[in-house]
C-alpha cells in the first residue's frame, strides 16, 4: 500500500523536487500529501504548486515565541497524518515535543558524511578541514543534532581547488540520488532500526 509522506522544506527545495520526480516516476510507492514550510518565500512552495501538492505555511516570524510556533507546527504535522516526514532543507531545529511525537517516522538529509561536520555550513567545514572525501547522509531524526541512525550515505571527492559552493554542488548531485532512494526503502518497509544501526532488507 502507498505511504503518505509530507515534506518539510525552508528554501529552494531541490531535494523536494527530486522526491516529487521519483514519486511521479513511480519509483517511490507514496503520495506526497503536504509541503510544510516555515518560510513564505521558499521556492519549494512553487514546486509544490506545480505538482499539485497542498502547501502549509507556518511562518516562524509570525509567532510570539518558539514554543507557540512549535505547537502550531506539531498540530499541522498531526493533521496531515503522514507515515513519514521528510526534512528536505528544513532549516530549523525541531524541538523535542515534535521529535518525540514521530519516532522512526522522520528522516533528514545532511550534506556531510556524518558523524563529521554536523550543524550549519557542513560543506565549508569539510573544505576548511581538508578532508579528501565528502558526501551526504540520510538519517532518521532523533533528539540529537544530526545524530540519528544512518540509512544511506553518498560520497564525492574533494578537489584541491574546491570552495564551499563547488563542493556543495557536487554533494547535491548525490543528495538527489540518496534521498529518494532512502525514502523508497522506507516506503517499501525495508528499514529496521536496531540500536544505532539501520538494517536494510
Ligand atoms: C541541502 O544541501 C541539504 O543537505 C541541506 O539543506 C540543503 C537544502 O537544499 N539540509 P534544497 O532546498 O533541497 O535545494
Amino acid at each position: 500500500m502507498k505511504k503518505r509522506i509530507a515534506v518539510l522544506a525552508s528554501g529552494r527545495g531541490s531535494n523536494f523536487q527530486a522526491m516529487i520526480d521519483a514519486i511521479q516516476a513511480c519509483q517511490i510507492p507514496a503520495d506526497c500529501v503536504a509541503l510544510i514550510t516555515d518560510n513564505p518565500k521558499a521556492y519549494a512552495i512553487e514546486r509544490a504548486e506545480k505538482a499539485g501538492i497542498p502547501r502549509i505555511v507556518i511562518d516562524y516570524t509570525s509567532f510570539p515565541s518558539r514554543e507557540v510556533y512549535e505547537r502550531a507546527l506539531l498540530s499541522a504535522m498531526q493533521e496531515v497524518n503522514a507515515d513519514l516526514f521528510v526534512l528536505a532543507g528544513y532549516m530549523r531545529i525541531l524541538g523535542t515535543s515534535i521529535v518525540r511525537a514521530f519516532p522512526g517516522k522522520m528522516v533528514n538529509i545532511h550534506p556531510a558524511l556524518l558523524p563529521s561536520f554536523t550543524g550549519l555550513h557542513a560543506q565549508r567545514q569539510a573544505v576548511e578541514y581538508g578532508v579528501k572525501i565528502a558526501g551526504c547522509t540520510v538519517h532518521f531524526v532523533d533528539e540529537s543534532l544530526d545524530g540519528g541512525p544512518i540509512i544511506l550515505q553518498g560520497i564525492v571527492p574533494v578537489l584541491d581547488d574546491d570552495d564551499e559552493d563547488s563542493l556543495a554542488n557536487r554533494i547535491l548531485v548525490q543528495e538527489h540520488i540518496c534521498f529518494p532512494e532512502a525514502v523508497r526503502l522506507f516506503c517499501e518497509d525495508r528499514l529496521t532500526i536496531v540500536g544505532r544501526k539501520v538494517i536494510i532488507r
